[in-house]
């Protein structure tokens, strides 16, 4: 089974499937083996990431740092006005270690950074947090142990944002719903058409359900890359707010990454 190698992955999935569930475990798993993370919150709408987390937010999103929406926009069209197919907004490549903390929040080798979120009605669309996500991504120059993961909103509304483009590879967490499996199949298609590759993980599975997503899933081609069972523990620990660590469904999380990891 092959894998994913340079670790930028996009985690991606329908509403309430468990993406940012997902990115946490992974996340401080990786941090309690020693590695660098950046978790980076590309959904404009939800806020829960960094509570789950247990990483307070930086200062400044991303978007904040490079001036506001307003700015970044007008600059995007004014490079595409010059001519500029794919406008870039960084024009060097940096190192996990030289972000400013002004936008990234550092706990040991854990960092969480958000594009940006909608804090105005009528603020208008947000295709430029997509270009600044995918050129974010572009310019990030990963080390060996080092990984970024992006959580996304639901649905696949970032693959026409183009941010799959930046990253090396899409996983996509499937919860047992009918609408979870149509959407990874789109999902897997557009991850193609972008010649990156595609993972798929089974989450709040029992015995029941997983042999039937499983069939569902592979049948169409889909390569499972890990499962992580219903765990009440996980749905409790949100419901009080508290953070996740790395403990809950630790030997499931760690099988996952060690696939995620082969190459
Ligand atoms: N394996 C699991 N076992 C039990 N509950 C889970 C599991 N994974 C996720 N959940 C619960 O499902 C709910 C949705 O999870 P989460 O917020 O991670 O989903 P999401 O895909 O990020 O949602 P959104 O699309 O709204 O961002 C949460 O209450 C979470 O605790
Ligand atoms: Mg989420």
């Amino acid at each position: 089974m092959e894998g994913f190698g340079m670790p930028k992955l996009i985690i991606s999935g329908r509403g309430g499937s468990g993406k940012s569930t997902l990115v946490t475990l992974i996340a401080h798993t990786l941090k309690e083996q020693k590695k660098r993370v950046l978790v980076v919150d590309s959904d404009e709408s939800n806020i829960g990431l960094s509570g789950i987390l247990g990483i307070e937010p930086a200062e400044k999103t991303l978007m904040d740092y490079l001036g506001g929406k307003p700015r970044v926009m007008k600059k995007l069209r004014s490079m595409i006005r010059d001519g500029e197919t794919e406008p870039e907004l960084f024009r060097e490549k940096f190192d996990l270690e030289s972000l400013s903390q002004e936008f990234v929040c550092w706990v040991g080798s854990l960092g969480l950074m958000q594009i940006g979120k909608i804090d105005h009605a009528m603020e208008g669309c947000a295709c430029p947090m997509g270009a600044v996500t995918r050129d974010f991504l572009n310019h990030v120059r990963l080390e060996e142990d080092q990984w970024v993961l992006v959580d996304t909103e639901a649905g696949v509304e970032h693959f026409g944002r183009g941010i799959v483009e930046g990253a090396d590879a899409v996983v996509m967490v499937v919860d047992p719903s009918s609408d979870a499996v149509l959407l990874a199949e789109k999902a897997a298609k557009l991850t193609h058409e972008a010649d990156k590759r595609f993972g798929v993980i089974l989450n709040k599975i029992d015995e029941e359900t997983e042999p039937i997503l499983t069939e569902l899933l592979t049948s169409e081609g889909n390569e499972i890359k890990g499962v992580l069972p219903y765990s009440p523990a996980i749905t409790k620990m949100n419901l009080k707010g508290e953070s996740l660590g790395a403990y809950a469904v630790k030997n499931e999380v760690d099988e996952i990454i060690r696939e995620l990891m082969k190459c």
